[in-house]
Formats: C-alpha cells, structure tokens, sequence
C-alpha cells in the first residue's frame, strides 16, 4: 500500500472572466496551474504564499468543493478528481475541512451539540446517547467543557470557535483534514495553543493534514514538509528545517527574510526586498512568473519555465539558477 494518502498530479484550475466591455474577449485566470505534490499518511503539508497565489484553490480542489480543470486527485490510490456528487459520496466523510473564520463557517441558530453532531448524523446514524458521548470526548480533546454543549457560536472567543470548528471535523472520524488558515484570524497568543492541539490530535488519531498559511512563521512549526507557491505554481518542496535553514528559490528566500530569526545561533538573514507587486494571475509574466520581482533573473528566465527539479532527499526547486543536484549553476 502507498505511503501517501494524496498524490495531486498537474492540477489545473482556471477560472474564465468576463471582459469589463462589451466586445473583449473572455479571459482565462490561472488560480492553479500545473501542481504536483503528494502528502503522507500521517504527515502535516504546509503550503504558504502570499494572497492570491491559490492555495485556496488547490485545497478546496482536493475535497472537491469545486469542479476542477484538468489534472488527477489521487485519494488514498483513487482518483477523484472527475468524479461527480455520487461518486465522491464514499469520500466526503474522509475529508473534512477547518477554514480561517469560524464564525462564518459555524451556523449561529445551532449550539455546540447541534453543530458537532450534525456531520456525524449526515454520514452514520448514532444514537443521541452515542452522539452526547462522542461529543463529550471530542469537547475533552479539543480543550472545551461539558457546560459549553449548548452554547451558540457568539458566546465563545475565536479561539473557542475554532475549536468548535476542529470538534465538527473531528466527529466522522477523518483521514484528511484541509486546514486552511485556522489561526491567522486568531490571537498570537491563542494560535500556538491551537496548533499544538492540532499536533496532539495528530498524534492520536494519525489525521494527515493540509495546512494553508500565508505566513512561513506560521507553518514552520506545524509541518513536515512545505510547499510555496507563487501566482498558481508550486516553486519549492523542502522538510520544514530544510526551507528555514537552506531555502533555495529566490522567491522562498525572500519570504523568509521577511521574518525574525528567534533561534539567535543562525546568522541574520538579510532582508531582501522584493521589487514591483506580484503581477495579475490574468497576465502572468513568460518564462519564469517570479522573474519580474527576483533580483537573480537572467535572459533564459523570460523565455524558458523552469522545471521542477528533484534534487535528492524529497527537495523539489523550480528555479534555472539550479542543476539537478541542487547546485548553482556557474
Ligand atoms: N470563484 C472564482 N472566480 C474567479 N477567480 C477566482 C475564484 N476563486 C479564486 N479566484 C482567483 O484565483 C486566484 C487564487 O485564489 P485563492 O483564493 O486560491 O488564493 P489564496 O492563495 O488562497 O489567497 P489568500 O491568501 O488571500 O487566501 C486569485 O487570483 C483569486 O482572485
Ligand atoms: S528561474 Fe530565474 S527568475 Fe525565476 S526564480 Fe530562478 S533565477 Fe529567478
Ligand atoms: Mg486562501
């Protein structure tokens, strides 16, 4: 049996968009153009990127929120990327999802018991003995108590929201759960409690996750393996420590200089400011898309796309600057 519970192969998704007059022409917005990757059973993906670059999409795609364009979702050996609402059926309890603001995720007419047990009647039929017991368990695991069962959404913090949130995904028992930013609306305090909550669920239950952040400082921590991605492509594939200690795209290498090093025993990274904003999805630059921001561009990378290169040991770069060992090239 595979080692990976997903493999996501060339993964398009486009989007067609309607010229502001009257004659133009339709044009096509690649949100995800052409990804690869897969994640381990048991394993936390983190993908980061700034606004826009589609992890979104490349998330919502892999649970089939949305029809996709082309490409293949392998989940746990089948594809599922072309199959329909009968087909994803058998699937839909293995993948659940957690979203940035629980707030809008959470109906605010139902309480706690309500809401958890609502997925779980949607894909078994338990008892309400069964259903109270579970989500007494559940509430246990994610650090809420007995007397929050028949609160409503507004009368917890969003910290407890999303803890909410994590219990409903929690309650069928998945395989899979999308997390697409879950702390970034939370209190600095309050997200590393409800990461390390995310890790001893883990821990426990063997849950893969897929853990969206716009922020390298974020995921860092969480994940074992990170992807980054910049306007619909996937760059750079490293171990977590291996992106912070070595990053290698010129891309990667410029968000992490964006943040503070706390481990003083590495040297200081310099700062390096990217120039220009990112460009439209619209109007991709040719060649390589970071070449109108990055301070190493040369002729090749207007005219050729870089190939993702796997450099041994699990690393993936797309940058001509690297051979295939992950040399720079002279
Ligand atoms: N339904 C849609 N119709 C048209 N364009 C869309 C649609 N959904 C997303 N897009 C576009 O696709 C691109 C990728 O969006 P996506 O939401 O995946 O980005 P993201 O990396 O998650 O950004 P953020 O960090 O802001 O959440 C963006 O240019 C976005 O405007
Ligand atoms: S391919 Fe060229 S432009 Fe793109 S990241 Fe590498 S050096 Fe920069
Ligand atoms: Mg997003």
């Amino acid at each position: 049996m595979s080692e990976n519970l997903l493999e996501v192969k060339d993964l398009k998704k486009y989007y067609p968009v309607k010229s502001s007059s009257l004659f133009g022409k339709e044009r096509v917005l690649k949100a995800v153009d052409g990804v690869n990757f897969s994640i381990k059973k048991g394993e936390t993906f983190g993908l980061v990127g700034e606004s826009g670059c589609g992890k979104s999409t490349i998330g919502r795609s892999i649970i089939r929120l949305h029809d996709i364009t082309s490409g293949n979702i392998f989940f746990d050996g089948d594809d599922i990327a072309s199959l329909n609402e009968k087909g994803l059926k058998k699937y839909r309890r293995r993948m659940q999802a957690v979203f940035q603001d629980p707030y809008a995720s959470l109906n605010p007419t139902m309480n706690v018991f309500e809401l958890i047990s609502e997925p779980m009647k949607i894909h078994g039929n338990p008892t309400p003995a069964e259903q109270k017991d579970t989500i007494l368990s559940l509430l246990d695991q994610v650090g809420l108590k007995k007397d929050h069962l028949y609160r409503y959404p507004h009368e917890f913090s969003g910290g407890q929201r999303q803890r909410v949130s994590i219990a409903r995904a929690l309650s069928v028992n998945p395989d899979f759960i999308l997390c697409d930013e879950p702390i970034s609306a939370l209190d600095v305090s309050v997200q590393a409690q409800v990461v390390n909550m995310l890790e001893d669920i883990q821990e426990k239950t063997g849950v893969t996750y897929l853990f969206i952040a716009h922020d390298l400082s974020m995921v860092r921590h969480i994940s074992n393996r990170i992807g980054v991605m910049y306007l619909g492509d996937i760059v750079e594939i490293a171990e977590s420590d291996e992106l912070y200690t070595e990053p290698l795209h010129p891309y990667t290498q410029a968000l992490l200089s964006a943040i503070p090093e706390p481990d003083t025993t590495i040297a200081k990274r310099e700062r390096i400011v990217l120039s220009g904003e990112v460009p439209s999805p619209l109007n991709a630059p040719s060649g390589c898309k970071f070449r109108t921001r990055c301070p190493h561009a040369m002729d090749i990378c207007r005219e050729v796309v870089p190939p993702m290169l796997a450099i041994g040991n699990g690393r993936q770069v797309a940058c001509h600057l690297y051979d295939e060992e992950g040399k720079i090239i002279e």
